[in-house]
């Protein structure tokens, strides 16, 4: 029957019909939306909670359930919507929670349910995507463990979750005020860095311990208190790490451990030894840690920024070994993070993770090839980036709904370019700096192959080159590989590609005046968003949409388009 061997024995106690639904779970939850007072850094600030608490609750299911979340939006004047990160959506596109793509907003008081199902195991989260909404804290996990009677490729005795942020005392609203502004205000750095929700803002964890409790507003604040991970000694621990982060890109290191790596993004990989592991905002990994160090002392966890010249301090949590107290001073110093330039290192890292053995291969060839310039510009003196020179902006009605209604006055006429001019210097400031804004929509045909070629290139400013973590909803894409410079499509470009064992991601970086290849098979009818995942960016117009096979889209529910053109067109009678 294929049934696990669980489900068999629960089987031989209950009734059959019943033993079928007990192998795979609906999963309900009731979510109220706020904002809220809260510390996360011991500076109180409003935050967005769910049911209460920041960052919001975890999720935890097994692969093959169903997700029900009935959401009530309890902000007073916002929208909000709920994006799943990682979890592919298929057959439910209207369930991914982008608003103007995927889903109307939900507006104050209203309440919209997210059914979908988790179909495979992995490590993921959940974010606000409407606005900067994910920057105001609008977070959570969410992990999927194996089927029942199923296991894991590698052995562990226990697990612990990291799911890491960075805080800005600044409003998101005035954030993007300031983003959108002319002349243009940058955000500048994070204030702080969060583990679980909670970091310390001027009082670096490791002073609290020596100048003792009154120094620190985080010894009586438990809202900002540090972070402690109780471990035994001699036993491995699986540590499911990801990245929310706004702008930051992050470095993980923990105090004379090493780290065995195993998942990333929610697929498999070869596993590799590391001592620190990098991530970009959008990555999660699975890293294995053997307690294997002196049992005598605790160990400290850091959390520090790469790629940006840091003005935030590290994160610090305590691997605290049992039976030492949690209080218990690590005897060594902190892992001191890479430097923020030694881009040599992020490559090492990047350019190790490949496929476990049994993970699926990409086609021998793509269908379609589409090159995406990556470049900063400037609109009437407002600063954008742009892709192939036009600055995403999205529409008033949302794209899912009117893409199936095939109201195609509600999007451009004109389709975005397929590449960029091939002399393209991406060692200098844009020639052309002026962009215009558009809506990027590039409409892939059902179970096609995609290749996607993104290029970085420098900034408006000389000699700046920034990394770009890429996200996909909708589906994994491989990466095929990386490269410095110009992609050209040569036999050396070609000889850096991996077809053999490439990793399966649904996040991938663009190195500093680098490209980046990956490849997809369109075979998730919907509309989905492709972007950087740095917040800032993406509201400055970073990203792309893909409009994909709609008229195979299934039954959109009402409550994802009663907004804009489609509410007009359902009360004129129209059909989804
Ligand atoms: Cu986690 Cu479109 O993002
Ligand atoms: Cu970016």
């Amino acid at each position: 029957m294929g049934l696990p061997l669980l489900a068999l024995v629960c089987c031989a106690l209950m009734a059959w019909q019943h033993c079928a639904a007990e192998a795979a779970k609906a999963r309900h939850f009731k979510w109220e939306i706020s904002n809220m007072f809260w510390s996360p850094d011991c500076e109180e600030k409003v935050v967005i909670g769910i049911n209460g608490q920041f960052p919001g609750p975890t999720i935890r299911a097994r692969a093959g359930d169903t997700i029900h979340v009935q959401l009530k939006n309890a902000l007073h004047t916002e929208g909000v919507v709920i994006h799943w990160h990682g979890i592919r959506q298929i057959g439910t596109p209207w369930a991914d929670g982008t608003a103007a793509i995927s889903q109307c907003a939900i507006n104050p008081e209203e309440t919209f349910t997210y059914r979908f199902v988790v179909d495979k195991p992995g490590t993921y989260f959940y974010h606000g995507h409407y606005g900067m909404q994910r920057a105001a804290g609008l977070y959570g996990s969410l992990i999927v463990d194996v089927a029942e009677g199923k296991e894991e490729p590698f052995k562990y005795d226990g697990e612990l979750n990291l799911l890491l942020s960075d805080w800005y005392h600044e409003s998101i609203h005035t954030q993007m005020v300031a983003l959108s502004s002319k002349p243009f205000r940058w955000i500048g750095e994070p204030q702080s860095l969060l583990i679980n929700g909670r970091g310390q803002f001027n009082c670096s964890l490791a002073a609290a311990h020596t100048q003792g409790a009154n120094q620190c507003a985080a010894a009586v604040n438990t809202q900002c208190a540090p972070v402690v991970f109780p471990v035994q000694p001699n036993k491995t621990y699986r540590l499911r790490v990801a990245s929310t982060t706004s702008l930051a890109s992050l470095n993980l290191a923990i105090r004379n451990h090493k780290l065995t790596v195993v998942e990333a993004d929610g697929s498999y990989v070869d596993p590799f030894v590391v001592d620190d592991i990098d991530l970009y905002s959008g990555d999660s990994y699975s890293v294995l840690l053997t307690t294997d160090q002196d049992t005598s002392s605790n160990y400290w966890v850091s959390v520090g920024v790469r790629g940006r010249l840091p003005k935030t301090a590290p994160a610090l949590a305590v691997l605290n070994y049992g039976p030492n107290r949690a209080s218990k001073l690590p005897a060594l110093a902190p892992p001191v993070t890479p430097a923020w330039d030694d881009y040599d290192h992020s490559k090492a890292f990047t350019y190790r993770i490949r496929a476990r053995a049994g993970t699926p291969r990409p086609p021998a060839t793509a269908d379609r090839r589409i090159e995406l310039l990556n470049t900063q510009n400037k609109m009437d003196g407002h600063i954008k980036w742009s892709i192939n020179n036009v600055s995403m902006v999205l529409p008033a009605t949302p794209y899912l709904g009117s893409l199936k209604m095939g109201l195609k006055s509600t999007l451009a006429a004109a389709r975005p370019a397929e590449t960029f001019s091939r002399g393209y210097d991406v060692t200098l400031p844009p020639p052309n700096p002026n962009t215009t804004v558009g809506d990027n929509v590039y409409v892939l045909a059902h179970n096609t192959t995609v290749d996607v070629v993104l290029q970085n290139a420098n900034a408006l400013s000389r000699n700046v080159s920034e990394v770009h973590p890429w996200h996909l909803h909708g589906h994994d894409f491989w990466v095929l590989g990386y490269g410095d410079g110009a992609y050209r499509g040569d036999a050396a470009d070609e000889a850096r590609l991996n077809l053999r064992d490439p990793p399966l991601q649904n996040t991938a970086v663009i190195f500093p005046y680098g490209w980046t290849l990956l490849r997809f098979v369109a075979d998730n009818p919907g509309v989905w968003a492709f972007h950087c995942h740095i917040e800032p960016h993406l509201h400055m117009g970073m990203g792309v949409i893909f409009a994909e096979a709609v008229d195979l889209v299934g039954q959109v529910p009402n409550e994802a388009v009663s907004c804009g053109a489609t509410a007009a067109a359902l009360m004129a009678g129209a059909h989804l």
